[in-house]
């Protein structure tokens, strides 16, 4: 094949290069991520490069070209004129994970501005945009105009990528989900640094789950995809930092649509439970990177204390109310969040054993949320706003047989057999305790990044 830097490319060589092995330079990812914006490469060319890239991995450069062509595939925001630094946090996909609906208000409360560019239900994983669709007349897609009036209004927006922001990660994210292609270090980092850096963010903090319910589930996997974001966003110019964090259980008691506000909400009002704890804990921590990194705080340990004060006095509540209404969402939904939980069918389970709760699979897990109806089994199908499971028991909790460890809301009683089932399946109880696990087992910023890439491909 000709290989110069004019010569015409076509796609069945870009994906004969990648299967075999090779290496693809900054034009050769340009134009792959060009086509699947404008459509011009037909999905199932795209779906069999993403295979190619899965199964052979990328390099560093070409995670890095990766991610700037689709950050540059359509239209940016710039935050100059919120006259505040733009700070945002992403995660890489866990379950029952509803930080952001408490650290963007509470950063924002805090004097940082935080744009949100967010996904939705992606694998086993729930997504930020579809829980708060739970909330009614809510609106995720917005122009870049109305995001930037909500951002001045509230100091917080949370959004969905558009036909014109970020278009290629709108047809990658989708197919990825569809083909099996979720779990690569390359395509994770590409598609969320996409997203933050259009954005045009100052700073970003990434949480990067490690355990049973993450994409990259061993731990030397969530290390090498933390440092390879940092590195990848701070080459692009925006400070980053990651947190590697425990999913080796659902985060909080809630995983679903609704449900995940709730719990949320309770927390924002300041109503503690012990099932909560973990959830309270890395949002405090993720919140006060952000309010450090948005040059609020002197150190994360003061933003920290920062977001402490926020929830206590009620503005995170506030910033909360006041972005859900500016995006078009009722607010009297909130009143009664109980009484507004409508779902078709729900089956209490009872632990089928007596010991302490040792491990989850929290990957199958998430599957079991996805099969009440809260998430979708094919791109564009609508979720269940009422679906879900609560998790009773943490782990390392003590439970006596026949003392509920879940409740499985379903959108009608031939759904409740499935989740059920998985359930039983994944939690396994021992008559000792399991060792406790870290929240946050390391902290990745620029320099360890470099190091840690440094040593990883020696
Ligand atoms: N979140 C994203 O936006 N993309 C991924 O690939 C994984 C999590």
């Amino acid at each position: 094949m000709p290989d110069s830097a004019h010569s015409p490319l076509h796609t069945v060589d870009l994906i004969r290069k990648k299967r075999d092995g090779g290496t693809l330079d900054a034009r050769e990812i340009g134009f792959l991520v060009a086509g699947a914006a404008s459509g011009s490469i037909p999905l199932e060319q795209l779906a069999a490069w993403l295979m190619a890239a899965w199964l052979q991995g990328l390099s560093l450069e070409e995670t890095r070209a990766l991610t700037l062509a689709m950050r540059d595939s359509g239209e940016k925001f710039s935050p100059t004129g919120l006259g505040k630094k733009a700070v945002d946090k992403h995660s890489t996909g866990g379950v029952g994970d509803k930080t952001s609906f408490l650290i963007a208000p509470i950063a924002a409360a805090c004097g940082v501005a935080v744009p949100m560019i967010s996904g939705r239900a992606l694998g086993h994983t729930g997504g930020t945009l579809d829980k708060l669709e739970s909330i009614p007349g809510f609106r995720t897609a917005l122009s870049l105009k109305e995001f930037e009036a909500v951002l001045l209004e509230c100091g917080a927006s949370i959004v969905s990528q558009t036909p014109r922001l970020v278009p290629a990660d709108r047809i990658l994210y989708e197919l990825r989900d569809r083909t099996a292609t979720v779990e690569s270090p390359g395509l994770i980092c590409a598609s969320i640094l996409s997203k933050k850096l259009a954005a045009g963010l100052d700073a970003l903090v990434l949480d990067v789950k490690t355990g049973s319910g993450a994409f990259l589930r061993d731990r030397k996997d969530s290390e090498f995809l933390a440092a390879l974001m940092v590195a990848t966003a701070e080459g692009a110019g925006t400070r980053t930092v990651a947190l590697l964090t425990d999913m080796s259980q659902p985060l909080g008691a809630a995983a679903g649509n609704w449900i995940e506000l709730i719990e949320a909400l309770e927390l924002l009002r300041g109503k503690r439970s012990p099932e909560s704890e973990d959830l309270l804990e890395l949002s405090l921590i993720l919140a006060g990177w952000m309010i450090h990194l948005g040059n609020q705080a002197g150190t994360p340990k003061e933003g920290y204390t920062r977001a402490q004060a926020a929830l206590a006095d009620g503005s995170a509540l506030k910033h909360f109310f006041d972005m859900v209404k500016a995006q078009g969402g009722d607010i009297s939904a909130f009143d009664d969040p109980l009484g507004f939980h409508n779902p078709g069918a729900v089956e209490v389970v009872p632990a089928w054993e007596r010991g302490f709760v040792a491990t989850m699979d929290t990957t199958a897990l998430g599957w079991a949320v996805q099969r009440t109806g809260a998430g979708r089994e094919k791109a564009g199908a609508p979720v269940d706003p009422d679906a879900g499971i609560v998790f009773h028991a943490r782990r390392g909790a003590f439970v006596e047989k026949g003392q509920p460890v879940a409740t499985v809301y379903a959108t009608e009683e031939a759904m409740l057999p499935e989740p059920v089932d998985i359930l039983k399946q994944a939690i396994r109880f021992t008559k000792t305790p399991p060792e406790p696990v870290d929240l946050v087992s390391r902290v990745f910023t620029r320099e360890s990044a470099q190091e840690y890439l440094r040593d990883a491909v020696r």
